[in-house]
C-alpha cells in the first residue's frame, strides 16, 4: 500500500491538527464564519498518517473524509475548539493549527429566530472575542512538544508579520500565505508558503500543492 512505501519517520508521534472554519451562532439559523475548506490540515493529517504518525483531528464543519486511522473530533464553535484542543494537548507530541478560527463571536440574540420586525432600524450586532487556540497550546507547550502554527495576511509584509505570531504564540514553525491570492489559499488545493522556523530559517513554496506542502512540513519537523 501507499502507507507502506512512504517513510515510517513519524512512527509513535502524536499529533493533534485543527483545521477548517468555526461557526459562532446568533441566533437559531444564522452564524458568523469563514470560507475555509479544511484543505490545508486535511493535507498535514493525510501527509503525517502516511508517515505513520497517531494523528487526532478537531475539525469545524468541512466536507472531508478521513481514512479510518485519523481519529476526527467535530466541533462547531471556536470554543468548542478550544476546549477539545485543551483536553489533548497534553497527550500530544506535535500541535498543528491550520483551522480558520472565528476571532469574534456574535453575542446571541437567543434560542429562536430573530424577526426582522424587532429590529425596524436596521441590526447592530455586538461580538466578543475568542480565545486563541494556538496561543494558549504555545503558552503550554513543554520543552518536548513541536507546535506548528498558520498566518493568513492580507499585508504585503508577510515575513515582518509571521515573524510575530512565531514569537507571540510561541511557535517552532509558521506557514503563512497572503489571502489576496487568486489560484492559491483558501478552499483551493493549492497554496503559496512562507515558511519561517524559531531558529530563523525560512523557504517560500509557490503556487504548490498543499500535499506537498504538508509533506515538506513533516520534513522539517
Ligand atoms: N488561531 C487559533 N485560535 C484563534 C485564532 C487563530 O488557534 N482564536 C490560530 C490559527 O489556526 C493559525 C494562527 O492562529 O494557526 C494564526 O491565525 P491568524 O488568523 O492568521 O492570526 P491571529 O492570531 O488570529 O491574528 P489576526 O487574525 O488579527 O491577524
Ligand atoms: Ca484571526
Amino acid at each position: 500500500t501507499l502507507k507502506a512505501l512512504a517513510p515510517h519517520d513519524l512512527t509513535g508521534q502524536k499529533i493533534l491538527i485543527t483545521l477548517g472554519p468555526t461557526r459562532e451562532h446568533f441566533d437559531k439559523v444564522r452564524f458568523w464564519s469563514n470560507p475555509s475548506s479544511g484543505k490545508m490540515g486535511w493535507s498535514l493529517a493525510m501527509a503525517a498518517w502516511l508517515r505513520h504518525a497517531r494523528v487526532t483531528v478537531v475539525h469545524g464543519p468541512v466536507n472531508l473524509t478521513f481514512p479510518p486511522g485519523v481519529d476526527t473530533i467535530g466541533v462547531n464553535t471556536a470554543r468548542e475548539m478550544f476546549d477539545a484542543c485543551m483536553d489533548l494537548w497534553p497527550d500530544m507530541d506535535m500541535g498543528c493549527c491550520t483551522a480558520a478560527v472565528a476571532d469574534f463571536s456574535p453575542v446571541p440574540h437567543g434560542r429562536g429566530k430573530l424577526k426582522k420586525d424587532e429590529c425596524p432600524e436596521g441590526l447592530c450586532v455586538t461580538f466578543t472575542r475568542n480565545p486563541d487556540i494556538l496561543k494558549t497550546m504555545g503558552e503550554h507547550k513543554r520543552p518536548d512538544q513541536r507546535l506548528i502554527g498558520f498566518a493568513a495576511e492580507a499585508e504585503v509584509d508577510l515575513q515582518t508579520t509571521a515573524k510575530a505570531k512565531l514569537t507571540a504564540k510561541n511557535l517552532d514553525l509558521i506557514a503563512a500565505n497572503r489571502i489576496d491570492s487568486d489560484e492559491t489559499g483558501f478552499a483551493r488545493w493549492n497554496n503559496s508558503v512562507l515558511l519561517l522556523d524559531s531558529q530563523g530559517q525560512s523557504e517560500h513554496m509557490l503556487n504548490r500543492p498543499k500535499i506537498d506542502i504538508a509533506w515538506r512540513i513533516w520534513d522539517w519537523m
